[in-house]
């Protein structure tokens, strides 16, 4: 199996004042291609942390991440923001979508780092609104849309450069139920495409559906689900 990401006894330390924090300690992890992989634990155990990590979001203060093979560690801040641009989608519990944009121009905003240009940003977004069965809602500002729409205009953003990798933190967490099944059948829908998946979530019934689900504890793996 080919892995898309590698954690190598990652550690990641904060300190506040005269504490020190290990958010993550001495973490070593493979991620799959083509998987989909839930990660659970207590709040506060590190899920954040080691979602930021794989994302190249945050680096470890110790350890290597590895992305397709190749090590970030020394990589340039503008080496990973295209990392992050080209190969990983982002999705949020609360959806981190610029509320005076409306659905289509917040889906487009990826591409407008990728420097792609405007006739195709539009239909590259639109297509991707239509995939996440939002067709009607485009012109539409986040306040104008409900919960589980909001998170398919996130969802529709995170796909539009066709990363590899989908990192959710809880995607579901701030929805009810219902609206969190539909937003995972949308994921397990993207798993079956090929993507690569990583979910965080507190709730087992939909972790479940994974073929892995990785358990942390206090910055560590308690079980990674393998
Ligand atoms: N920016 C930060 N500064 C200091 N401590 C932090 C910071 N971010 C996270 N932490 C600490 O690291 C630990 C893991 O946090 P986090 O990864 O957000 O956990 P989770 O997502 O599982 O709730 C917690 O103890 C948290 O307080
Ligand atoms: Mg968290």
């Amino acid at each position: 199996m080919k892995e898309v990401i590698v954690l190598d006894d990652v550690s990641r330390i904060y300190r506040m004042g005269d504490e020190i924090v290990y958010a993550l300690n001495h973490v070593s992890l493979c991620i799959y291609d083509g998987s989909l992989t839930s990660i659970m634990g207590p709040s506060g155990s590190g899920k954040s942390t080691i979602m930021s990590i794989i994302g190249c979001l945050d680096v470890p203060t110790y350890g290597h991440v590895l992305i397709d093979v190749e090590d970030t560690s020394g990589m340039s801040e503008k080496d990973l923001s295209y990392i992050r641009n080209r190969k990983i989608g982002f999705v949020f519990q609360h959806f981190s979508l610029l509320p005076k944009m409306s659905a289509l121009e917040n889906v487009e905003i990826p591409l407008l780092y990728a420097g792609v240009r405007p006739k195709e940003r539009r239909e590259r977004a639109e297509e991707m609104l239509v995939r996440v069965g939002l067709s009607d809602r485009m012109k539409h500002r986040p306040n104008e849309l409900s919960g589980g729409q909001k998170q398919r205009v996130a969802i529709a953003r995170a796909l539009v450069n066709n990363p590899r990798l989908i990192l959710a933190d809880e995607p579901t967490g701030a929805l009810d139920s219902t609206t969190g099944h539909e937003v995972m059948e949308l994921f397990h829908g993207l798993n079956e495409e090929g993507k690569t998946i990583v979910f965080v979530t507190h709730d087992r019934s939909l972790a479940s559906e994974c073929q892995r689900i990785i358990s942390i504890r206090d910055g560590g793996i308690e079980d990674d689900g393998l």
